[in-house]
């Protein structure tokens, strides 16, 4: 049977991107539909989230399927020093997809090889998000009517943030030109500039952030600093408020300009932004059901014709 795993964004072509898209929307005209009536999902969580986590399991409960799995591993027992591969192989036999967030690189990749349903990669410490990068792309593409030609701004935790990385990978179909603002702790890692020289992908660096160089954005990207990814909390303690964005600086933005952050935000964005028509955030987090019911449905099995 072909693996239909979600690991990485770069698992999926420009046209299976649109497709997704052209699900997602339509979830969004409809969320509630018993898809997937007697399927059983698990989310299995090996590091905090309130957003992936809740909105698969709204995903999963919207399409009709049951929810299981937990948000904690010291209370499983990967605490008695159960290995990844045995809790795979055993959820594997209760449930029909497994959503898995783990704080080891790869982790989601490993778990696609030994289990024999499909994997869903709800993030792998510092590599890849790729369903935060499907709602990434349908936020774009619904703020901005497309995918091409547009500049996006990445601001913040270039090294460490995972979301970062799978969208810069997704949107080598859609001729971007990149920003990446960053202090030099936290600059875009080089394998991912390198991925984008050998993409054509054009790419500007940045150590300020003002209003004059977001002035020609589309989207600015804000990110948090990652504490927990720090192994020396000086260097946390340093960088961690470098960046902020505050409402005035957005006076001299494009009209189209939209902000996005993954979410959690600590204090790179300020809470005056969230009144501007601008700000899309919480939008943004909320496409993420309709991103989530179609790649649940997707890695099913489920085509465009069983959901219409
Ligand atoms: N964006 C995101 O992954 O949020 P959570 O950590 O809350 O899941």
């Amino acid at each position: 049977m072909e693996n239909k795993s979600l690991v990485s964004i770069t698992d999926y072509s420009k046209e299976k991107i649109l497709y997704m898209i052209d699900m997602a929307q339509h979830f969004e005209a409809d969320p509630n539909r018993k898809l997937l009536d007697g399927k059983v999902i698990a989310t299995l969580f090996f590091e905090p989230s309130t957003r992936t986590r809740l909105s698969f399991e709204t995903a999963a409960n919207r399409l009709g399927a049951r929810v299981i799995g937990f948000s904690d591993p010291k209370a499983t027992s990967s605490s008695k020093g159960e290995t990844l591969k045995d809790t795979i192989l055993m959820v594997s036999s209760y449930a029909d997809v497994i959503v898995m967030r783990h704080y080891l690189e790869g982790a989601a990749r490993f778990a696609s090889e030994v289990a024999p349903v499909p994997i869903v990669n709800a993030g792998d410490g510092a590599n890849q998000h790729p369903s935060q990068t499907m709602l990434d792309l349908y936020s774009i593409y619904k703020t901005q009517g497309t995918l091409e030609n547009l500049n996006i701004f990445l601001v913040g935790d270039l090294k460490y943030g995972r979301t970062v990385h799978s969208l810069l990978m997704a949107m080598r179909h859609f001729h971007p030109t990149f920003h990446f603002i960053a202090p030099e702790e936290m600059k875009m890692p080089e394998e991912y500039k390198l991925y984008c020289r050998q993409n054509q992908i054009r790419y500007v660096e940045h150590t300020d952030f003002t209003e004059e160089i977001i002035a020609e954005a589309d989207i600015l990207y804000m990110t948090r600093v990652q504490r927990e990814r720090f192994t020396d909390l000086m260097e946390y303690e340093r960088v961690k408020n470098v960046y902020i964005l505050k409402k005035k600086m957005l006076e001299n933005t494009r009209p189209n300009l939209r902000i996005l952050h993954p979410l959690p935000r600590v204090n790179e964005i300020a809470y005056d932004v969230d009144d501007s028509p601008k700000a899309y955030y919480f939008q943004q987090a909320r496409n993420g059901l309709y991103a989530r019911q179609a790649i649940l449905c997707d890695v099913l099995g489920l085509r465009m014709e069983d959901i219409l």
